[in-house]
């Protein structure tokens, strides 16, 4: 991937730069509207107390209390509704650029993060950086310019009482730090405990049907209460140390402006200081050490968001293993089906020892049928994964029509090489819709007539409302043989030039398969089809059967050929027909 240069986020503040000025721009309205408001009552205090008020307040002096509340107003809610368009808005382009690039991933990139964590760092993590950035935009010019604006206003007031700033402003920040640093790292183990506990909630929710069919509930509830309580603790040893924050903050403010009134009290009595000017400077005060505090805070909320950026980074920053960017012939189509293998090699973990495939050399011939049998493990998912590219292989090469796969769009191989997985998924939405993944142009007859050849139009016209039921997300409201000849028409719809079933009878009873398998051959006959089956009856007519064992394959030739030379297919014929007992 192109690594970004300079600032990493810039692109995505760019579109909405003006809300990123803005917004801190109205921030310090309000500042000068909050800083000269006491400034501006300490006139009027100053003059009740010298008696020279009898004409009520002067026009001028109302005049600029009225604007400094509607400054403070203005800017306020300007700088709040910026900071919120600006934050919104670049957690939502994050976000979708997000997830244009884990729909990019391959299998292999999926492997890596799992997919809880890819959820996590697409919804919560950004939550984080977003909310940082509606915190800073609104803050980081306002607390800094609030502090040092009413500090400036404090020293013009009163030189001599601004030195108890001094002492506070130190002692403040110490204390801050010292609860802050008490405070992180319990702060940062919470956030651990809440992957923890989403993880969980992840597994049991999306798996509550195994859940229930093992009768696990009990221990599910407990395995969830450990992860709760354990959130609890720690939460509560972590605002345990916040709990003392804010006492402590309005004890030493409360000590500052004692220590202002004592002291101030008596300059006012030698008659240096009006009682105004010593009301305002009490304001200061607590504007300084609030904006200390609301600093120090700041710094701490984002290194928590920091780390959160650090794991969207991670995502976005991954590299795709499979691109075809480099591809030589992007326009090239699949046009006959011939399949080749050339001394393939494959493995999952590139250090691991043992390959899951090894040595495989296949040549399969355009429109023929291809049967793979072999134990489970032996690899065959594998092999046939590397066709459509969901795994690249590490040695040899994968040849369709003639062509190393890498050298086609990945778009026109997967458009010609179809696949139904083993683990196979429909999604939420009606039947239609789910079949019409094939081809999303195909008119109401193409869709009918692809689900007649899986078997499956017959099933559908039985449920309420036909093509237009509505499936529950993951396929949990059909049967398990009718999903799988659902993902058959699915695949049939997109027309491919290689059509590859992954055990996608297994969940069928043996009339029906035949009457796919008859549909198969006479109607889709210009296809390559590869078929992975556990039953021999399954492959046992196909042109050219395939065994495979370890992931070498060890056998290969029809039926009655294998029959005759291959032990371990006679071996699975036996036990399968009833002779092997
Ligand atoms: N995504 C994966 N990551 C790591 N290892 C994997 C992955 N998928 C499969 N394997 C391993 O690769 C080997 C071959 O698996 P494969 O799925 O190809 O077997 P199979 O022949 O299709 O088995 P089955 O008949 O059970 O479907 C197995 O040892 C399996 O554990
Ligand atoms: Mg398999």
């Amino acid at each position: 991937m192109h690594k970004q240069k300079g600032f990493y986020w810039f692109k995505y503040i760019k579109p909405y730069l003006p809300y990123f000025i803005i917004g801190p721009l109205c921030m310090i309205v309000e500042v000068i509207g909050e800083v000269v408001m006491p400034k501006l009552l300490s006139v009027v205090i100053n003059q009740a107390n010298a008696g020279t008020l009898t004409d009520g307040i002067s026009l001028g002096i109302m005049a600029g209390m009225i604007g400094c509340a509607i400054l403070m107003m203005t800017g306020g809610v300007g700088g709040a509704y910026f900071a919120s368009k600006a934050a919104v808005s670049f957690a939502a382009d994050l976000r979708s650029d997000m997830y244009r690039r884990v729909q990019q991933f391959s299998f292999a990139n999926i492997d890596r993060f799992s997919t809880g964590s890819l959820v996590t760092r697409m919804t919560n993590d950004i939550t984080q950086v977003q909310n940082l950035i509606a915190t800073a935009l609104r803050m980081a010019l306002r607390a800094p310019g609030m502090m040092i604006a009413a500090l400036i206003m404090a020293i013009i007031l009163n030189p001599s009482l601004s030195l108890v700033f001094a002492v506070s402003i130190p002692l403040v920040l110490v204390t801050v730090v010292f609860i802050i640093r008490m405070g992180f790292p319990r702060f940062a183990a919470l956030q651990d405990k809440v992957d923890n506990l989403n993880n969980t909630i992840q597994e049991d929710v999306t798996n509550v049907r195994v859940v229930k069919s093992f009768v696990r509930e009990d221990y599910e509830i407990d395995r969830f209460g450990k992860a709760n309580s354990e959130l609890k603790k720690t939460g509560m040893s972590a605002f345990r140390v916040m709990i003392f924050m804010q006492p402590v903050m309005t004890l030493l403010m409360y000590a500052t402006v004692i220590t202002v009134i004592l002291l101030g009290g008596r300059i006012v009595l030698s008659g240096d200081m009006e009682v105004g000017d010593l009301s305002a400077f009490i304001t200061y005060v607590t504007q300084v050490l609030s904006s200390l505090i609301m600093i120090t805070f700041m710094l701490m909320f984002s290194s928590r968001a920091l780390a959160s950026a650090k794991r969207i980074r991670e995502v976005m920053e991954e590299k795709l293993d499979l691109s075809d960017e480099n591809a030589s012939f992007p326009d090239l189509d699949v046009s006959h089906g011939e399949i080749e293998f050339r001394n393939v090699t494959f493995r999952y973990f590139k250090d691991s020892a043992d390959s899951v495939l090894s040595g495989i050399n296949l040549r399969i011939p355009a429109g023929k049928t291809v049967g793979i049998i072999g134990s489970t493990g032996s690899g065959k998912s594998t092999l046939v994964s590397l066709i459509p590219r969901l795994y690249d292989c590490d040695e040899g090469e994968v040849l369709v029509d003639g062509v190393n796969v890498k050298e086609y769009s990945l778009e026109k191989l997967r458009d010609g090489v179809s696949m139904v997985l083993q683990n196979n998924m429909l999604f939420s939405g009606s039947v239609s819709d789910n079949l019409r993944w094939g081809d999303e142009n195909a008119d109401d007859d193409t869709v009918r007539h692809a689900a007649k050849q899986a078997q499956a139009d017959k099933f559908v016209s039985s449920f309420p409302g036909g093509y237009e039921y509505q499936i529950g997300q993951g396929g949990t409201n059909v049967s398990g043989g009718q999903k799988q000849r659902l993902c058959i028409a699915r695949a049939l719809l997109s027309r491919p030039k290689i059509l590859i079933l992954d055990d996608s009878t297994s969940a069928v009873d043996t009339a029906t398969e035949a009457q796919i398998r008859t549909a198969l051959r006479e109607e889709v006959h210009d296809a390559t089809k590869i078929i992975i089956a556990q039953r021999i009856s399954s492959v046992q007519d196909a042109d050219m059967i395939v065994v495979l064992n370890e992931g070498r394959i060890t056998g290969c030739g029809t039926h009655d050929e294998l029959l005759s030379s291959n032990t371990e297919y006679r071996e699975i014929y036996d036990s399968q027909t009833g002779k092997g007992a």
